[in-house]
């Protein structure tokens, strides 16, 4: 047990939907890389533990993004000038071609996994392209970083660009076992693979079913895309007829949570059966608020999910979002929300702050267990904040500095230090 300590600062965390409890110039505890309480006074069992001091700043539960493609950061903040469809045409898929070329894949990558160890992001679950070799090369920069990440090789058999296309569902399963068999010879203690069928109109029924015969053998999570755009919804149905709703085409292949752990991306426009679905297989909703704006695709009614009891956490969907900020996805989803219960239904309440916040901490951070809040027993993924580089005339509380600092976007420039299962990581 050489990995206890304490945290000094102001300690804010959300561990319900609503609530924010805050514990000023107090003390986190890290026992054995868990969380192990907050406390005003340091109790006299643990008074010879080391104590770093952050004094002034704040402390707050690392940040989880349950949605980004690695390989578009390179186009982050431009071309959000069509919807999804058009848009993957012009602008991702042509980027993402080029990651066949391990040299390009090394220098790309290694700017995306840089910008994400300096962020406030301390979980990712992260698309790769259909390259092994430089699916590969991600994981081993996402080991480097501490950052703990699910990545996926993407698999995609058609309806794509003949040179990112794979040539068909035999050619996209042997490569997705040659990515899980590159990822078992190396030794990540933070890094694992997930099976990533891109989204309906880019694999075969015959890739889906191999892609659950693999899942199943080496048990490992799903991700993908849902219900984004209301012109993919339509084409899934012309492709599937067969399926009763877009969510049906990946349950009918047991791709849809239930066993496996299951994150889908968007759900903008999923009908009621989708969202009982969901709730019924305990499918994780990734809501990117950005990539909602900058392709058009609309807003998902996060409060309706909410309310249903369905898992949520937040994505920045780099490059349908334009910034890897975590800070920013809460706020979008929070802007987001208040655009969605103005102009289109009134039943559905805004998010507050806090609620965004622990959307982007505990409600995503359940993807990666107990993750994403200082109670008990949680993994003890920190992110300490200096926020003293923009000034006040004022004093302000505590509560208002965190305010603030998620809409001034002080992730950028503030982050003073960073934990990931008790480890400094930057
Ligand atoms: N659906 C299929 N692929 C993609 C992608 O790369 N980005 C987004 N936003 N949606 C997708
Ligand atoms: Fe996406």
């Amino acid at each position: 047990m050489d990995n206890n300590f304490f945290l000094k600062g102001n300690i804010c965390h959300t561990p319900q939907l609503g609530k924010i409890e805050i514990y000023e110039n107090s003390y986190l505890l890290c026992l054995d890389g868990k969380s192990g309480g907050i406390f005003h006074e340091i109790p006299q069992q643990f008074a010879n533990l080391p104590i770093k001091d952050y004094q002034d700043c704040l402390i707050i539960p690392g940040l989880s993004d349950l949605h980004i493609h690695a390989p578009q950061f390179a186009f982050r903040g431009i071309g959000s000038d069509c919807e999804l469809l058009d848009w993957l045409y012009k602008y991702a898929y042509p980027e993402e071609s080029k990651y066949s070329d391990p040299e390009y894949a090394q220098k790309a990558y290694s700017m995306f996994a840089d910008a994400l160890g300096k962020s406030a992001t301390t979980r990712a679950v992260i698309f790769a392209t259909a390259h092994v070799e430089a699916s590969l090369k991600l994981m081993d920069l996402m080991e480097k970083t501490g950052i703990v990440s699910y990545v996926g090789k993407v698999s995609m058999d058609r309806d794509a660009p003949e040179n990112l296309v794979e040539a068909d569902a035999k050619t996209a399963a042997d490569a997705l076992l040659s990515f899980i068999s590159g990822t078992s010879q190396r030794s990540y203690k933070n890094t694992y693979p997930i099976v990533t069928p891109r989204f309906i109109p880019s694999c075969t029924e015959k890739l889906l079913t191999r892609l659950s015969e693999i899942q199943k053998k080496y048990s490992l999570p799903i991700q993908s895309h849902l219900s984004e755009n209301r012109g993919e919804v339509e084409l899934v149905k012309s492709l599937m007829p067969s399926s009763a709703f877009y969510g049906d085409a990946y349950n009918r292949f047991g791709l849809f949570g239930g066993d496996a752990p299951t994150v889908m991306a968007h759900c903008v426009h999923s009908s009621d059966e989708e969202i009982q679905l969901m709730k019924d297989n305990g499918v994780w909703v990734a809501h990117c608020p950005d990539c909602n704006m900058n392709v058009a695709s609309g807003i998902a009614p996060i409060r309706k999910y909410l309310n249903k009891g369905l898992r949520v956490g937040l994505g920045t969907d780099v490059a349908g979002g334009h910034t890897e900020s975590m800070f920013r996805a809460v706020v979008a989803a929070v802007q987001v929300s208040k655009i969605y219960w103005n102009l289109v239904d009134p039943k559905c309440e805004p998010l507050s702050l806090v609620d965004g916040i622990y959307l982007a901490t505990k409600g995503g951070g359940s993807f990666f267990g107990k993750v994403g809040s200082f109670e008990d027993g949680y993994e003890f993924d920190a992110v300490v904040l200096d926020d003293s580089s923009s000034p006040h005339p004022q004093p302000l509380t505590v509560y208002e500095r965190l305010q603030r600092s998620f809409y001034l976007g002080l992730d950028r420039t503030g982050i003073k230090a960073k934990y990931v299962q008790g480890r400094t990581v930057c």
